[in-house]
């Protein structure tokens, strides 16, 4: 790193030379032999999902030979009239149109194109699964018994997930395997959210694993994909200087944010019965609430570091009746303006009642009852429509003990070391503390002026534009089998218990007045009342 040198806060760097190890998730450069003969049978082929982010994810693997040759494709959509060219040109289309797809190149995607094919069949209708069948021969006609390996994606509603499921095990497509080595494996992959409260997602827990094996099933919470959020663990767990500060005698609290400049688009009717909380508090801020909170595994294998999630989140200390008013915030977006253009408010969009009471935005106060976070708070907050695309971890440490420097006198007070993890965007990680102005030619004694810097890493700077997309990795992994970045039964129904309490108490007592934020702001005031009433301040990062 480069001292800092000009103004403040100021930027160091880091360079870094690239390396491939460790086995937790797929690295990008690996080898194209990792990835087992098979096919995809994804349920949604005409969903927003899967244009926008599966076969981004496909194209950009084939992109760089990470697919195996015979790997295919089978969308299963309910539009009769499309057939295997037709859907080919729809996928065409919205990769041409992709944010995702950087450079396309028609050499690519005629790869992929040739191995994509279309059922047009009704999910919840039996026939459709004989057809699925009759296609799966004819496309895996050229592998031997023991490769017609696949894997099913649900993108569809929640509604038909527990239809899909049983037709799946009905019809023999996946049988259960008690042996997770057998061949040809059969894995369903399932989108969140997954159930829409503790009761649901134990009642569909309880259906998927009657059928299948644990071993089987693949629950996706997309941000365990991304590169930053895998990187904590190697952050926390491979260095030596960081651990022995993580903990309550070192660490004043932490800052989890998940803020979007989008609103609910055209998701009116899915989120109007979600809301902020059971949309990204129950699966991807407690997620990375239990990276940055567990104890490091033994190993790195998906059992071992799934463990040490479920045990920090069986740590949370759950909100009841009596916390609730004052460890959590809700509120709506109200008119305001993004990237300099007026918006319309969360009551005003598609599908969205007039009088909703929906939360956009939510702020809470966790806490975890052990030995290493006892009286730690862990402040998360998720909105939509607030001032800026960012979600970071942000890890306040204590202020010195005593001051020498700053505050007395009534300047600024001195700024405790704050450690960041930025998962998205600009991707990386800085550090902030405190140095002396250069210049001032005043005795120590006196007067010093100190301000904040920061020593900061980017994985652009470091590694280039490197980073696989979320669903690149995860595909990848469903494909060799590799389950880390996967949420196990117990991991999803220990979320919802901390989850459920908040959501219920919310639902049961709607507020007189919902409050709200304006679009593009930072969020309601009472987020910032929230903690406040600590002594602390929201970072507006
Ligand atoms: C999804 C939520 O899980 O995550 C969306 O359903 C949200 O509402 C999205 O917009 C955010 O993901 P990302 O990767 O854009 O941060």
């Amino acid at each position: 790193m480069t001292a800092p040198t000009t103004t403040h806060p100021v930027a160091g760097h880091v360079r870094a030379t690239p390396k491939v190890s460790g086995q937790y998730g797929v690295v990008p450069g690996a080898p194209a032999e990792q990835a087992d003969p098979c096919t995809m049978v994804i349920f949604g082929a005409t969903g927003d999902l899967t244009k926008r982010k599966l076969f981004p994810a496909l194209y950009q693997l084939a992109a760089e030979h990470l697919l195996h040759p015979t790997f295919a494709v089978l969308a299963v959509g309910r539009e009769p009239a499309e057939t295997d060219d037709s859907y080919r040109e729809r996928i065409r289309a919205a990769l041409v149109d992709s944010d995702e797809v950087k450079h396309f190149d028609d050499e690519v995607w005629q790869r992929l194109a040739a191995r994509t094919f279309y059922a047009g069949g009704d999910a919840n209708d039996g026939s459709a699964y004989d057809l699925i069948k009759r296609r799966l021969a004819e496309i895996e006609h050229q592998r031997e018994p023991h490769e017609c390996n696949r894997f099913f994606y649900l993108a569809v509603p929640p509604s038909v997930f527990e239809t899909i499921v049983r037709h799946l095990s009905e019809s023999g497509l996946v049988p259960r395997h008690a042996d997770q080595h057998e061949r040809p494996w059969a894995r369903v992959v399932v989108e969140k959210p997954f159930g829409h409260s503790l009761e649901t997602a134990k009642e569909l827990n309880a259906l998927v694993l009657s059928l299948f094996a644990e071993h089987q099933v693949y629950r996706i919470d997309h941000y365990l994909g991304k590169e930053t959020v895998q990187n904590v663990l190697v952050f926390r767990f491979a260095n030596s200087i960081f651990e022995p500060l993580w903990n309550r005698a070192h660490i004043s609290h932490v800052q989890i944010t998940a803020a979007e400049e989008v609103g609910v688009e055209a998701r009116g009717k899915y989120y109007e019965e979600a809301g902020v909380v059971r949309d990204m508090f129950q699966n991807h801020l407690l997620q990375l609430l239990a990276l940055t909170g567990m104890e490091p595994p033994p190993s790195m294998t998906a059992d071992a570091v799934r463990d040490e999630k479920v045990k920090v989140l069986k740590s949370i200390r759950w909100l009841t009746p009596e916390t609730i008013p004052s460890s959590a915030v809700r509120a709506q977006y109200a008119p305001g303006t993004i990237k300099g253009k007026p918006v319309t408010g969360y009551r005003d969009e598609p599908d969205v009642a007039k009088e909703s009471t929906t939360p956009t935005f939510a702020a809470a106060r966790f806490y975890i009852d052990n030995w290493r976070w006892q009286g730690v708070p862990f402040y998360l907050r998720s909105g939509k429509r607030l001032g800026k695309r960012v979600s970071e971890i942000a890890v306040q440490f204590h202020a010195p003990p005593h001051l020498m420097f700053g505050g007395a006198d009534g300047s600024e007070p001195l700024q405790p070391n704050t450690l960041v993890m930025r998962v998205q965007p600009n991707e990386g990680i800085s550090l902030s503390f405190e140095v002396k102005v250069p210049g001032a030619a005043v005795a120590m004694t006196q007067h010093v002026e100190v301000a904040p810097v920061e020593m900061d890493f980017t994985y652009a700077e470091a590694f280039g534009e490197t980073a696989a997309p979320a669903y690149e990795t995860l595909l990848l992994d469903v494909m060799i089998g590799e389950m880390t970045l996967f949420l196990r039964s117990d991991e999803v129904e220990a979320a919802w218990k901390i989850i459920d309490p908040l959501v219920c108490f919310w639902e049961q007592h709607p507020p007189a007045h919902m409050p709200t934020y304006a679009a593009g702001s930072w969020g309601p005031a009472e987020a910032d009342q929230l903690i406040a009433a600590d002594g602390a301040k929201w970072r507006e990062p």
